[in-house]
């Protein structure tokens, strides 16, 4: 049986995962809106991806004969400045996802929790996955950004040009 601190704690990131979900809904809602499909594809799957991951901490509760136990989940923001503040905040947001899965095997550590190991263990090596694709995202769309103001340089040059 699953003892009370693992529980909690796993019904705390049952409420993260939700949140991840929501914030990610959230992006997909603010690129359909800036006309941006395959973005909030993008953003859709992953918010599907996060209430899977909901549903393995809310299904692991149950078959430990645990509790679980939901919560209130924030509301996310509406707006961002930038496709590339987005996949920014994404890339953040999934390294604080990875710290909370981290603190959770460090409590599954402590306590013995055999079982709850081998299940965050997943976890460990989806999150690696996750952070890599966030952070290939906001370099390519650096790369996009820096190529941008090198046209404006090359136009701001162009339109100092004398006409001889
Ligand atoms: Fe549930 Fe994107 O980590």
């Amino acid at each position: 049986m699953i003892n009370k601190s693992m529980q909690d704690a796993m019904n705390d990131q049952i409420n993260k995962e939700l949140y991840s979900s929501y914030l990610y809904l959230s992006m997909a809602a603010y690129f359909e809106d800036k006309n941006l499909p395959g973005f909030a594809r993008w953003m859709r799957i992953q918010e599907a991806e996060e209430r899977e991951h909901a549903m393995k901490f809310y299904d692991f509760i149950l078959e430990r004969g645990g509790k679980v136990t939901l919560k209130a989940i924030d509301a996310p923001k509406t707006e961002w400045k930038s496709t590339l503040e987005v996949a920014e905040e994404v890339a953040a947001h999934e390294a604080k996802v990875t710290a909370s899965i981290h603190a959770l095997y460090e409590l599954a550590l402590k306590e013995k929790d055999y079982p709850a190991q081998v299940m965050l263990q997943w976890f460990i090596t989806e999150q690696v996955e996750e952070e890599k694709n966030a952070a290939e995202i906001v370099a390519n769309l650096k790369l996009i950004e820096e190529r941008g103001t090198a046209v404006l340089m090359l136009d701001h040059r162009l339109g100092k040009r004398n006409g001889d």
